[in-house]
């Protein structure tokens, strides 16, 4: 390393355009808590034209990342390319080889092969770091990796996507349709270039994956992840849940049993009023349940230009520093492998959505149905005959569970569906009580 740390960003969309942007305006500042100063040295991206707001003419752009990430003139690759395989992962590896220090933004590389390139990381003995790679702009790695390092955490959980929160938000707020405020979350640069990895619930997952290892020191396996995404929620789920108490947010979801470790993504109701549900918009949040220093929740703008710029270059002044750590808080070597039990075992509330064929002795059915499984009524909703033509006869019938295996409700669901008393399919979706 010369007495500047040299970068070179691969990638300069939203967040590359934010790292330039914060080395502008704090150049000094980084300068100084660096303890040398911070320079681009050379960049590669798609277009060498877009009018990024810098002037690029003196860094040396290279049209492939392996190049760049290979280069002599660089000692630290930022990779915001994004993406498990390609370019990215070329790069990444290709840079640790070469005995670059990487700063990688990539949650879906990371949880696809954080394990190898942990490894190979700390062959080289370079840095890997990526809090960008989690919930933008809060440091929840650092807090894990370092904060946090004398607990064995039992659970975490969190909001983990700014675009599926702005979404549930704006529908819940606004009363706006889905496919309304999704165009609106890619205008402001939050979602990913495909944005079914956002509603789909797999950018959520990739970022658990990465959070449970760092948790409870194990293998990032994003395999063995349940993952359910928000695309089927409905205004009338997000207004009845509110009806009964309740706000619609996609969680994920880690938990350290005996037999493994319970890993799950899926849209959750939560008591309004509770601090997860009070998270809007494209902010994030984190709760960890550590074994000694109690519950802590951190919170913060979860995607975005600028804050999730702020992540990489905290990493960035780390590796000027010095600080070299595991990727995953302990070696790779230590990292086990790890199954997770089945989601039928998971126990917990439910949220149920009927259209019940409004005829006499239909609710006593399906509550005849619940009771033989077991599963206990929190409360119930019942709307009259809608005016829609289609579904006149019928009436929408809403149940909040009291907390249930998951096997028992899915029979009950099914038995429910058999019995005649329903059109189209019952809605569920699970209930996290903190
Ligand atoms: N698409 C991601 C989100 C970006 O919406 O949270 C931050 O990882």
């Amino acid at each position: 390393m010369t007495n500047a740390l040299r970068i070179g960003i691969a990638g300069l969309g939203t967040v590359g355009a934010g790292v330039l942007d914060i080395l502008k305006a704090h150049g000094r500042l980084v300068e100084a808590r660096a303890g040398m100063p911070v320079t681009v040295s050379g960049v590669s991206a798609r277009s060498r034209n877009k009018n990024r707001g810098h002037d690029l003419s003196a860094v040396t752009w290279h049209d492939s990342p392996v190049a760049l990430a290979t280069s002599p003139a660089i000692d630290v690759f930022v990779e915001l390319i994004g993406g498990d395989s390609g370019p990215a992962k070329d790069a990444v590896e290709a840079a640790i080889k070469a005995g670059k220090h990487v700063v990688t933004a990539n949650k879906a590389l990371l949880a696809h092969h954080g394990a190898a390139l942990a490894k190979a990381a700390e062959k080289a003995n370079v840095a890997l770091n990526f809090e960008a790679a989690v919930a933008g702009g809060i440091p929840v790695i650092k807090t894990l990796r370092e904060g946090l390092v004398g607990n064995a955490p039992r659970k975490l959980f969190g909001i983990l996507n700014g675009t599926c929160n702005y979404i549930l938000t704006k529908m819940g707020s606004e009363g706006r349709s889905f496919a309304d405020v999704l165009k609106e979350a890619q205008a402001l640069g939050y979602a990913e270039a495909d944005p079914t990895f956002d509603v789909g619930g797999f950018d959520t997952a990739h970022k658990l994956a990465i959070l449970a290892s760092l948790a409870f020191g194990m293998e990032v396996n994003v395999k063995e992840i349940a993952i359910e995404g928000i695309t089927g929620i409905t205004l009338d789920d997000i207004r009845n849940a509110s009806e009964m108490g309740y706000k619609i947010k996609l969680l994920g979801v880690a938990v350290r049993h005996e037999q493994g470790v319970e890993q799950r993504v899926h849209p959750t109701l939560v008591r309004k009023g509770s601090p997860l549900a009070d998270t809007d918009g494209v902010f994030n949040a984190v709760v960890i349940k550590g074994d000694f220093v109690g519950d802590l929740m951190l919170e913060g703008r979860g995607a975005g230009s600028h804050p999730t710029a702020s992540a990489v270059v905290a990493d960035i002044v780390d590796i000027a520093r010095g600080d070299r750590r595991p990727a995953f808080g302990v070696p790779s070597a230590a990292m086990k492998p790890f199954k997770s039990p089945p989601l039928k075992a998971h126990e917990g509330g439910f949220y149920v959505a009927l259209q019940l064929r409004d005829k006499p002795g239909a609710v006593a059915a399906v509550a005849g149905i619940l009771a033989d499984e077991k599963i206990s009524i929190e409360s119930i909703v019942q709307r009259g005959r809608p005016v829609a033509e289609e579904v006149r006869d019928t009436a929408q019938f809403t149940l909040i569970t009291h907390d249930t295996l998951e096997a028992s409700i899915r029979k009950a669901i099914a038995r429910i569906e058999k019995d005649g008393h329903v059109t189209g399919h019952p809605r569920v979706i699970r209930i996290e009580r903190f």
